[in-house]
């Protein structure tokens, strides 16, 4: 009975010691203070199918990502990294990525003249970005530069879970924390005032197989795609450390059995 009371106050101890810690550190973050969460929107998604050994990406969620990301996200943020011919290795057929390269337009080679036109983009070419150069993307968007989102997914701290967090992250400021106009108050993002409005709303996209398109359902459909052009080469990646595993493993029974044999005499 003691030795449990004991256990229990300890415990008792542990945890208000944890909890104090967190609260410090949460106090201490990026411009904290006030404007500190109380507590933390919950994450979309717990695991991605692309994580742990056997990791691969979602295709079909992976072409729904692209619809999205083409119809909401383009409108603000490059994709320098990616061609529209990569829409292959997610199974979409050549039809299908000639289509939609042609409803974008690309500057073309100069002419004689020296003058650039525009042409048809075609499957072999980037998607277009949607500013000329990074002060008009920023002077379009009251200053903050929306970042290229080619390799989002893999140059920042929370990696797979960043565009879920950040577009799940919107909410109403606590008490006390002013957000100055034009900004929006997001829990994930560090100073807390974002200079993005949300861009997702229920059914801004219309989806070809009928999937409901969800805030939540746009969200991980973007998440498999930008992880999928942050990392296009994952799954070849994963399938050889898989297979130079198994390798090892066999050898390993063979070398054992070969030396089994060689030293069966001495013996
Ligand atoms: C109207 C323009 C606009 C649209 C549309 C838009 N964004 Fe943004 N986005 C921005 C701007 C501007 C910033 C930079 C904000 C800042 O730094 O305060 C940004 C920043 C971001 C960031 C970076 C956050 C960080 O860690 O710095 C991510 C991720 C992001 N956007 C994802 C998306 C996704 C995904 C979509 C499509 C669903 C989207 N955005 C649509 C303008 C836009």
């Amino acid at each position: 009975m003691r030795i449990t009371k004991s256990l229990s106050r300890a415990m008792a101890a542990a945890g208000f010691l944890l909890a104090s810690g967190t609260a410090a550190m949460a106090a201490g973050d990026a411009g904290g203070g006030v404007c500190a969460p109380k507590s933390m929107p919950a994450h979309t998604e717990p695991h991605w199918s692309f994580q742990g050994v056997f990791g691969h990406y979602d295709h079909d969620a992976a072409l729904r990502g692209f619809e999205v990301y083409r119809n909401v996200c383009a409108a603000c943020h490059s994709l320098k990294l990616f061609a529209f011919r990569n829409l292959a290795e997610l199974g979409a057929t050549e039809d299908e990525i000639k289509g939609v390269a042609a409803l974008y337009e690309v500057p073309d080679q100069p002419d004689d003249e020296g003058e650039v036109k525009p042409r048809p983009a075609r499957p072999a070419d980037r998607f277009p970005s949607p500013f000329p150069n990074e002060k008009a993307a920023a002077a379009a968007n009251g200053g903050a530069l929306p970042p290229d989102l080619s390799l989002i997914l893999k140059s920042r701290a929370a990696l797979e879970n960043h565009v879920s967090n950040i577009l799940g992250g919107y909410m109403a400021p606590p008490a006390g924390c002013d957000i100055p106009e034009g900004k929006f108050y997001n829990a994930y993002f560090p100073g807390y005032a974002f200079g993005m409005a949300p861009p997702l709303t229920e059914g801004a996209v219309e989806y070809n197989d009928g999937t409901p398109a969800t805030v939540a359902q746009m969200t991980k459909d973007l998440t498999q795609f930008l992880a999928f052009v942050a990392e296009p080469t994952l799954e070849e990646r994963k399938q050889m450390g898989v297979k130079v595993v198994f390798f090892l493993i066999i050898l390993t029974v063979l070398l054992f059995l070969v030396k089994r044999q060689v030293w069966r005499k001495v013996h």
